[in-house]
């Protein structure tokens, strides 16, 4: 295969609507950068670009939770999940926004060269829309009971429960998770791609031409979708976030988000070279084979037949790379097409899916909260696990073995053993190379196969493959010193010991260029103790690339043992973090029949003080109250002791039912009920005025 001119890589837009997980990293971010630092060291002209997807119906959603505009929360996300990314060691050469003026001119641009061509179809349908919120509502905003399986929670456009694909209108009793009401059905016109026009051009592009060279998983998604046949797709919706619909008569119409997001990659690779050449020292990764660059050349990464566009995504985005945006890339006539695709499946979590709004996932930010120093351990704990042919799992206890028994036990250990030891036997300096032994020929022999055979794993996007070719070289510098003994030597042959020591750190110098994509903060450090300048691939597998009486750094240790207390308490934090969020995610109780105002008004509630409060002998649950009602002082029985200590609610204001008819409890009168919440944890609080008040005061 002949090499291409330059490659654009591209990494999944994340949604800024919220922190992202440690799947999200195994799908796509780490794959990615690996692939792409491997590039550079190779030496190839790459440009690798990200950014935040910030438009979609789930911003302004997640604005309505947080109680925020949606500007705020894109601003929150994308400084948030950019901040990780960035101590992750993701090594974009830009990360963008869709937000950003350039993107909404290139997504409107391309949207209008698709109306102009005539390539878009107009139609009028019937929408679900919430008369309450005055707003269309977006298939997961609708909820009702599921067809198939009489789930009563089901969304309009998938039931979790029995996993039916499902459209709002096959839901029974729809209602709007906005107000909570039914939607009435409502006429309205957008813009449609017609897929099926492109189905045999598609055919022929995957099906024939990439059966081959396409993962298997991703390969069999777009075969199931084009045997199932394509339909045509709106490319617009109602909605008042997004970029507007670059035609007169589209008021209130945004493009669909799954239109715009991926032309977020074409619009950062123009933002990048606007950067480059306007604002050359803002430039985050500045790279050689940038020199010269013109605004314009991000035209040669889109739509030069000589670059190679590479796709990094997780599984459920496969459909949109390769068929969605793909068609639109085709019909505009004037951009080049992804010459592979190579999605990821999913990661799930101790035995579970991955899910932020369930609480059993990683975020990237709490992980990095917690260990701040080891972004290079995850990286290398989700490299050796990534969910490449199917669904893998991350478990803390799999984490800690491969930081103890890999980074730490052979990595860590073979590089500290050779340098503490160069550094105790010959004051730091390379020794010579004396005679090779039969054993010191064989491991160099070895030695030089290695970076072809890991680029090899890299350039089919085996990564797991490829990871494991790097601890395989560590493992071989570990195994020569444990066989040859240098220690045991000292005494009897300084030389033999100098030349093991040769050997050893030639291996070292080695896998400070061979870790660098996966590991890169760790091969920077052991660059640093070896002294040595960023090396390039090719120089890898040569045994000369530290000089004899080159003078080394201190030795420090690369990882760290990670103790069972630390993973035992990630664990105890997941599970706590389950608990909270199955609460939280409980719906309210059900609302009680209609009453009338009548009915309301009989209630006669009232502020009262809690003017004393003992516990009642043989009742755990009970408190006796005296209450000062205004009107009295009465004694009231409330079930309140397991919450509150008598001491607590002394002084306390409260609300009071005081017509309720007295009652005995425990051989004592109660006369009136104290009101409480419960929360959906079982707590009870207390319902009082938002200032002091008389006793006596009138609740309605
Ligand atoms: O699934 C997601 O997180 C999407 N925001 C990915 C978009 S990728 C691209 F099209 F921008
Ligand atoms: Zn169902």
């Amino acid at each position: 295969m002949t090499e291409p001119k330059r490659y654009l890589v591209t990494a999944a837009l994340p949604y800024a609507n919220g922190p992202k997980h440690i799947g999200h990293l195994a799908g796509a971010y780490i794959p990615s950068d690996v692939y792409v630092r491997y590039l550079r060291s190779q030496g190839r002209d790459v440009v690798f670009v990200c950014g935040s997807d910030e438009h979609g119906t789930a911003i302004p959603n997640q604005a309505l939770k947080e109680n925020t505009t949606p500007k705020a929360i894109i601003d929150k996300y994308d400084a948030q999940i950019r901040d990780c990314f960035f101590k992750l060691g993701m090594s974009f050469d830009i990360y963008h926004r869709t937000s950003e003026p350039i993107h909404h001119q290139t997504s409107q641009e391309i949207f209008k060269t698709l109306y102009n061509k005539g390539l878009l179809t107009e139609e009028i349908s019937e929408q679900y829309f919430d008369v309450t919120a005055n707003t269309f509502l977006a298939d997961r905003y609708i909820m009702g009971t599921c067809p198939k399986c009489g789930n009563p929670n089901a969304y309009g456009d998938q039931c979790e429960k029995c996993g039916s694909t499902l459209s709002p209108r096959e839901l029974i009793n729809p209602r709007s998770t906005l107000s909570g009401n039914p939607p009435v059905l409502k006429s309205t016109k957008h813009w449609y791609l017609p897929l099926q026009n492109y189905e045999t051009w598609l055919s022929d592009w995957i099906l024939k031409s990439h059966k081959d060279d396409w993962k298997v998983n991703v390969y069999g998604q777009c075969k199931s979708w084009i045997d199932a046949g394509l339909q045509p797709r709106a490319m617009t919706r109602d909605l008042d976030w997004g970029i507007k619909v670059p035609l007169p008569d589209a008021e209130g119409k945004v493009l669909y988000v799954w239109f715009d997001a991926p032309i977020g990659y074409i619009s950062a690779t123009r933002a990048l070279f606007q950067e480059i050449t306007t604002n050359k020292t803002k430039f985050a990764t500045p790279q050689k084979y940038f020199a010269g660059a013109t605004a314009d050349d991000w035209k040669k990464y889109w739509q030069d037949k000589d670059t190679k566009l590479l796709h990094f995504v997780g599984k459920d985005n496969i459909v949109f790379h390769c068929i969605i945006f793909p068609i639109m890339l085709h019909a505009t006539g004037e951009y080049i097409l992804p010459d592979n695709v190579p999605a990821n499946e999913f990661m799930n979590l101790e035995g579970d899916k991955m899910s932020t709004s369930r609480g059993w996932s990683i975020e990237m930010h709490e992980y990095l909260a917690d260990f701040p120093d080891k972004p290079d351990v995850l990286r290398y704990a989700l490299l050796t696990n990534l969910p490449e042919t199917k669904d893998s799992e991350f478990t803390w206890k799999d984490f800690q073995a491969k930081n103890n028994n890999e980074l730490v036990a052979i990595f860590g250990n073979f590089v500290n053993r050779a340098l503490v030891l160069t550094q105790k036997y010959f004051d730091n300096k390379v020794p010579a190379l004396g005679v090779l032994s039969e054993t010191d020929s064989k491991v160099l022999a070895e030695l030089k196969e290695f970076p072809s055979r890991i680029g090899q794993s890299l350039e089919s996007y085996r990564f797991r493959e490829a990871t494991a070719g790097l601890m395989d070289l560590a493992r071989l510098g570990n195994k020569y010193l444990a066989e040859t003994e240098p220690w045991k030597l000292a005494k009897t042959d300084m030389a033999r010991v100098g030349t093991i020591l040769n050997v050893a750190l030639q291996i070292a110098a080695n896998l400070s260029i061979v870790a660098e994509p996966f590991l890169p903060f760790s091969a920077t450090k052991l660059r640093e103790m070896l002294q040595q300048s960023a090396g390039k691939w090719a120089q890898a597998g040569n045994s000369e690339l530290l000089a004899v009486g080159h003078s080394l750094g201190a030795p420090t240790l690369l990882f760290e043992k990670i103790e069972d207390e630390v993973i035992n308490a990630q664990i105890k934090k997941l599970n706590d973090n389950k608990k909270a969020m199955e609460l939280a995610n409980q719906p309210a109780e059900p609302a009680k029949p209609e009453i009338s105002f009548d009915d309301f008004q009989k209630m006669d509630i009232r502020v009262g003080t809690i003017l004393q409060a003992e516990r009642v002998e043989k009742s755990k649950k009970l408190l006796k109250l005296q209450v000062d009602t205004g009107i009295d002082t009465r004694t009231v029985m409330s079930g309140i002791a397991e919450h509150f200590s008598p001491e607590e609610v002394t002084g306390k204001q409260v609300t009071i039912l005081v017509n309720l008819a007295p009652r005995k409890i425990m051989g004592v009168e109660s006369q009136g009920m104290i009101l409480m919440a419960a929360d959906k944890d079982g707590k009870l609080r207390l319902l009082q005025p938002n200032e002091g008040v008389s006793p006596g005061a009138t609740v309605s």
